[in-house]
């Protein structure tokens, strides 16, 4: 059997949803592999297997599908603590760092994952790398209006980069997940690995 990248997202989301139990209030990511993470709840929902679940979305797209999956939900104002959230990235490194943002969302995850007691990081293998920004894609930033930033070379000092973006008047919030994700789902052909911090 062929694993296709749709596969593997797969793998890694289904995995991440056993972390789920019953009366979490749970952070719901955006992007393609969160989608069948979102998906795999709403089916257990649905089963009977979770109940009384409350989901906080990151996004408008995502909010659509659990309200049509049928997952309860809820904001931050209402749940300002969150038992966990699971969410793709663009990019992790080996402290768990992460790139996210590519996929347009970004404020709305940073501050949902922010505020989760566990974050779990679902990707597929080609998401790892040795150090952030390596590989010359843009780092999203949202300002008013959105506005990507090029490194030219990895980034270095993250925090730095952090401080240094976040001076910059109109600047609303950047990609860099800085020391937030606390388990990293990788999903590869040879296997699933499942990394605690
Ligand atoms: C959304 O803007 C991002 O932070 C996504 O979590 C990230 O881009 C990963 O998306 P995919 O799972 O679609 O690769």
């Amino acid at each position: 059997v062929v694993l296709t990248q749709e596969d593997l997202k797969r793998l890694a989301a289904y995995k991440a949803v056993a972390f789920v139990e019953s009366g979490m209030v749970i952070g719901l990511g955006t992007g393609s592999t969160t989608a069948f993470a979102v998906e795999q709840i709403g089916q257990l929902l649905q089963q009977g297997k979770l109940k009384n679940i409350v989901g906080i979305s990151t996004s408008k797209k995502t909010q659509e599908q659990a309200l049509a999956l049928g997952i309860p939900l809820s904001d931050l104002n209402t749940y300002p603590v969150l038992d966990l959230a699971i969410d793709g990235a663009d990019e992790v490194d080996s402290k768990f760092n992460l790139v996210k943002g590519r996929g347009g969302s970004l404020l709305r995850e940073k501050m949902v994952e922010g505020a989760c007691l566990k974050f779990v990081v679902i990707v597929d293998e080609s998401k790892i790398v040795e150090n952030l920004g390596a590989s010359g894609l843009p780092m999203p930033v949202e300002i008013v209006p959105f506005l990507d930033l090029y490194f030219e070379k990895e980034i270095g000092d993250l925090n730095f980069a952090s401080d240094s973006i976040l001076r910059i008047a109109g600047v609303v919030e950047h990609g860099m997940f800085i020391d937030m994700a606390t388990t990293v789902v990788i999903a590869s052909v040879a296997g699933i690995i499942l990394k605690h911090k």
